[in-house]
């Protein structure tokens, strides 16, 4: 129990990476607001994260959307009087090549990626008041190119930058922001019938073949690290982007 009776908000929860992370901050002994797009997804899965012995709470919040950021951080203070961990989880990787990217594809993804990281920080390190840790979930995407993925590339690559300079300016306050940048990871974003590198089972197949550790990650994996971060283990530790992918970037 690493993290016994600290507060966390974990975005883009119902599911995935964002599931996994608040399930693991709760089997820690963390209170974890699960936050989503949804209400009654977020409530559902909270009412699963709860079965780990912790108090959970249900904010629905789209990211992108500083009044419903805002509001996530007040309703967290409100219920819990504190607030210690910040992950940035949510994200979308919808696929479309450059010729045909519209702007409005570009806004969307970068407003959901990245303004979004903008927003959160912003307003919670206004209620983290005895420190506080700040982990960014990013993607190998942000240190190599994907076809058919320009504005999200650019978003993780942007996620990367922006921990460095904020963990600068938060570091006297004793806010530690760093990211993981997850490899392939077996999640329902990432089986998305308009995904084509988990498309099939063929293409499950070739994506490992590009994974010296030989399987695709598991939400579990990101998991771990974000625990590990969010732990005094990581007290020294900031402005950082931990890359968890199997080795997939060695090559
Ligand atoms: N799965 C992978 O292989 C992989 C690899 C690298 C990085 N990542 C990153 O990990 C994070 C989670 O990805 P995942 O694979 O679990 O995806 P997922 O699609 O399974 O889950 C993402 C969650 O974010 C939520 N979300 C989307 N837009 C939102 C918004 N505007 N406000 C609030 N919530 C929103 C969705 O509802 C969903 O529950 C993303 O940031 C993604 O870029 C994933």
């Amino acid at each position: 129990m690493i993290l016994k009776n600290k507060v966390a908000i974990v975005t883009g929860a119902k599911q995935g990476i964002g599931y996994g992370i608040a399930l693991a901050l709760a089997k820690e002994g963390c209170q974890v607001v699960v936050s989503d797009l949804s209400q009654t997804d977020c409530e559902k899965a909270a009412a699963k994260i709860k079965k780990a012995g912790v108090k959970t709470l249900a904010v629905k919040c789209d990211v992108s959307k500083k009044k419903e950021v805002d509001n996530l951080i007040t309703k967290t203070i409100k219920e819990f009087k504190r607030l210690d961990i910040l992950v940035n989880n949510a994200g979308i990787f919808p696929f479309v090549s450059f010729d045909k990217m519209t702007e409005a594809d570009w806004d969307k993804v970068i407003d959901t990626n990245l303004k979004s990281v903008f927003l959160c920080c912003q307003s919670a390190v206004k209620a983290m008041k005895a420190g506080g840790r700040i982990i960014n979930i990013s993607s190998i995407a942000s240190f190599v190119g994907f076809e058919g993925l320009v504005h999200y590339c650019a978003s993780k690559g942007g996620i990367n930058a922006l921990v460095r300079a904020l963990a600068l300016e938060l570091a006297s306050r004793k806010i530690n922001v760093n990211a993981v940048a997850p490899g392939a990871i077996n999640t329902p974003g990432a089986k998305q019938p308009d995904q084509p590198k988990t498309k099939s089972e063929e293409l499950v197949k070739q994506t490992i073949t590009m994974i010296p550790l030989g399987r695709m990650g598991e939400p579990k994996d990101i998991a771990n690290a974000v625990v590990f971060l969010a732990s005094n283990m990581a007290d020294y530790i900031t402005g950082q982007t931990i890359i968890v992918d199997g080795g997939w970037t060695l090559r």
